[in-house]
């Protein structure tokens, strides 16, 4: 049987393609975006249709369909996350870069200047760390701090244990090498676990929230919010937005789809701030769904990472262009000529349907 030390395609493909421990989570997540029905409406003017323009904290965006942090863009492409952010610029998208990207975030500003971007942070146990990429984030254009609050600890992929991941000889973390070592290496399990538990900040917790606000002037969005109570204290703590996610179902198993709590989390901020929403999106009609239950935007990992190994930037750009052309297919049958449209009348919840509450209804 081939291990993945003899084939590394296999470490990278389980690396990107896992979730955590029984993958419970990770396997229910279609059946919840299937359980929520949509309501199709009768002779919409589909030449009246205006398109998928929104904002994203103020800036224009061609369609609230966005690539997610994913890190390591280069364990199948030679470009990596520079590849990544010209298929963003190319359809006019919002990037959110990794900490743990290949390329620097300099390096990805500069391949798609225009294009808006923000950095996804894990933290460093050096304010001084902190501080300098904030500055450097600041100065090469990223227009908000993503700061990832679900990762105290990696989760137990054992998929990655197994196959001792590892990252190969000259693959570094390009924005965090100056400062630290990069080099991950599985030896008795994991290298990223391993990685995680010596060198990320993983005394992280709400307080630190208030310090880094004193460091940088730009909006913080808390990536990997997944109840109210945690919504409400976001608010609380001053973020500028949410984002609603439980890491491409790859921290703790056995939790909702993130599908499945995003309602809750938008009341948890009740209108105060914006809500971002990530896991399992596959469809345009999923986007569809997370729009109309609250989310101002929604953020593709693994079909990125999908498109990247197959066909570099174009196959990217391939799977934005296809899920936005499905989105506006779906806004056009359930009547919705821009974003603001699509509302929560759009979507009806499978307890709707069930032939018990139909005869309570009668
Ligand atoms: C291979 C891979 C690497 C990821 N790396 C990061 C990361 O560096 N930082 C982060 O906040 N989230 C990371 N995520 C989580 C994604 O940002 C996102 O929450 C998740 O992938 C969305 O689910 P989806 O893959 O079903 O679209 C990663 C996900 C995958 C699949």
């Amino acid at each position: 049987m081939w291990g993945a030390k003899d084939n590394p395609k296999k470490m990278f493909h389980d690396y990107y393609q896992s979730g955590a421990e029984g993958e419970h989570t990770l396997n229910t997540t279609r059946d919840a975006f299937n359980s929520i029905k949509l309501k199709a409406r009768a002779l919409g003017d589909a030449d009246a249709f205006k398109g998928t323009e929104t904002t994203f904290l103020g800036h224009k965006i061609a369609s609230p369909i966005c690539l997610a942090p994913t890190a390591f863009h280069m364990l199948v492409n030679p470009e990596g996350e520079c590849a990544t952010a010209r298929a963003a610029a190319g359809t006019k998208t919002l990037q959110c870069l990794s900490t743990w990207s290949n390329c620097s975030l300099e390096e990805v500003a500069e391949a798609a200047p225009d294009n808006l971007r923000i950095l996804q942070c894990y933290f460093s146990r050096s304010d001084e760390v902190n501080k300098d990429i904030f500055e450097r984030a600041e100065k090469a254009g990223y227009k908000a701090l993503a700061v990832t609050v679900d990762t105290q600890i990696l989760g137990n992929r054992e998929a990655d244990a197994e196959n001792k991941f590892s990252l190969p000889k000259g693959i570094k973390m390009g924005t965090i090498a100056k400062y630290t070592s990069t080099h991950v290496t599985g030896v008795e399990g994991s290298g990223l676990d391993e990685y995680v538990r010596k060198y990320k900040h993983n005394g992280f917790t709400w307080k630190d929230i208030l310090k880094i606000r004193q460091f940088t002037s730009l909006p913080i969005i808390l990536k990997g919010i997944q109840c109210k109570e945690d919504a409400a204290k976001a608010v609380e703590y001053g973020a500028d937005a949410i984002w609603v996610s439980n890491h491409g179902a790859r921290q703790l198993d056995t939790t909702p789809a993130s599908i499945e709590v995003l309602e809750e989390c938008v009341q948890g901020v009740d209108g105060k701030i914006e809500v971002y929403f990530d896991g399992g999106v596959r469809r345009g009609t999923d986007v569809l769904k997370a729009l109309a239950l609250g989310a101002s935007a929604v953020f593709i990992g693994r079909p990125q990472l999908w498109g990247l190994a197959i066909d570099g930037q174009k196959g990217v750009e391939d799977v934005l262009k296809i899920l936005n052309s499905e989105l506006q297919r779906s806004m056009i049958l359930t009547d919705c000529q821009e974003v603001k449209d699509i509302t929560k009348e759009r979507v009806i919840h499978s307890a709707y349907c069930s032939p018990k509450y139909l005869t309570a209804k009668i």
